[in-house]
């Protein structure tokens, strides 16, 4: 990955401007909330978010949480309901996200949903964070600023420590007053705790006056099985493909076209922005079988194999 110039950018008005120009031109700020400091990046453009994973380091596209800067803007998300209301009313803005049904034309890139047809949203409480979501004027996804498999960042020296030359730019809003990731709490159907953070269990069972369940062992999003499904195309993958057999559509990867390539230049980030889409397009042509080229197993190439090797594996 070529290292590019990171910017520390201060808690003014100036530095919010500039924060929320570089992530509406699809570039990559970390910011922080209460919790720790996210790595934001515009959750509508595909491209953007497959920075994310990149910058990461993330071995798998898991599904990222989307930070707005009101419970208005959640709702027009997703499908709200009596719970959802009784939750956000007594912890946003706070460290709790709900996940939640969405709705049609919800515009977020299936590089953030994962595919599901749920996404986890979240109001933070950090007033930097509301400004810079307000300034944006779209949702941001977020997860901690930290290189994958390291510890989350409480401070901005603890982002640049881990991500400079790797991001565009850190908001330095301080210290991180709850400094462990939100609670989440899954509302698509009982409710069910499905990550213990920053706001305690029992306050969540006394506004919603009952407990909360706990997921189903092999029901956990990240559970690989679940989101292979989740993937997986109607029509048979074959990878790691030299040129298709007849009857085959073709997603081609660097020179060499095919009936779709996820990069024609071989960028892994243009790769896994177009890879979800393509297969969506390519499925939609109704043929038995897609074989996919050979794409190299590093940076987001391995992010984008996994994907591939989930929806290629036998259906249960
Ligand atoms: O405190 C936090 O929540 C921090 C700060 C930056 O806001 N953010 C954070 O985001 O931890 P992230 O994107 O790393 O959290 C991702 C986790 C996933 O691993 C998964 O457990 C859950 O959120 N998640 C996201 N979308 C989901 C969905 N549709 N269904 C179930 N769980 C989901
Ligand atoms: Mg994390």
């Amino acid at each position: 990955m070529r290292r590019i110039d990171t910017q520390s950018l201060p808690d003014t008005a100036a530095g919010i401007d500039r924060a929320a120009d570089i992530l509406r031109a699809g570039g990559l700020v970390a910011f922080p909330t209460e919790t720790v400091y996210g790595l934001g990046a515009d959750a509508r453009n595909d491209t953007a978010v497959a920075r994310i994973f990149g910058a990461k380091n993330r071995p798998r596209f898991n599904p990222l949480i989307v930070h707005l800067p009101d419970t208005d803007a959640a709702k027009t998300l997703c499908h709200w309901s009596d719970e959802a209301e009784v939750l956000a009313s007594a912890f946003w803005p706070g460290a709790l996200t709900l996940v939640l049904p969405l709705r049609d034309g919800h515009g977020l890139s299936p590089l953030v949903t994962a595919g599901l047809e749920t996404a986890a949203l979240r109001v933070p409480a950090h007033p930097l964070a509301t400004s810079l979501l307000r300034a944006v004027g779209a949702p941001l996804a977020a997860p901690s600023a930290n290189p994958s498999g390291r510890i989350s960042p409480t401070v901005a020296a603890h982002v640049h420590a881990g991500l400079d030359g790797r991001i565009d730019a850190v908001l330095d809003g301080g210290a991180c007053a709850v400094g462990v990731e939100s609670t989440i709490v899954g509302l698509d159907g009982p409710p069910t705790l499905l990550r213990p953070g920053g706001i305690p269990t029992e306050a969540i069972e006394a506004a919603l006056g009952g407990p909360l369940g706990l997921p189903v062992a092999s029901g956990s999003p990240t559970a690989p099985g679940q989101l292979a499904s989740h993937y997986a195309p109607r029509a048979r993958l074959r990878l790691n493909a030299d040129e298709p057999a007849p009857g085959e559509l073709y997603l081609g990867f660097g020179p060499g076209g095919g009936t779709l390539n996820l990069s024609a230049s071989g960028d892994l980030i243009e790769a896994a922005a177009n890879l979800f889409g393509h297969l969506h397009r390519l499925d939609a042509m109704n043929a038995p079988a897609i074989a996919v080229a050979r794409v190299p197993e590093t940076g987001l190439g391995r992010a984008i194999n996994d994907r591939l090797r989930r929806a290629a594996a036998p259906r249960g």
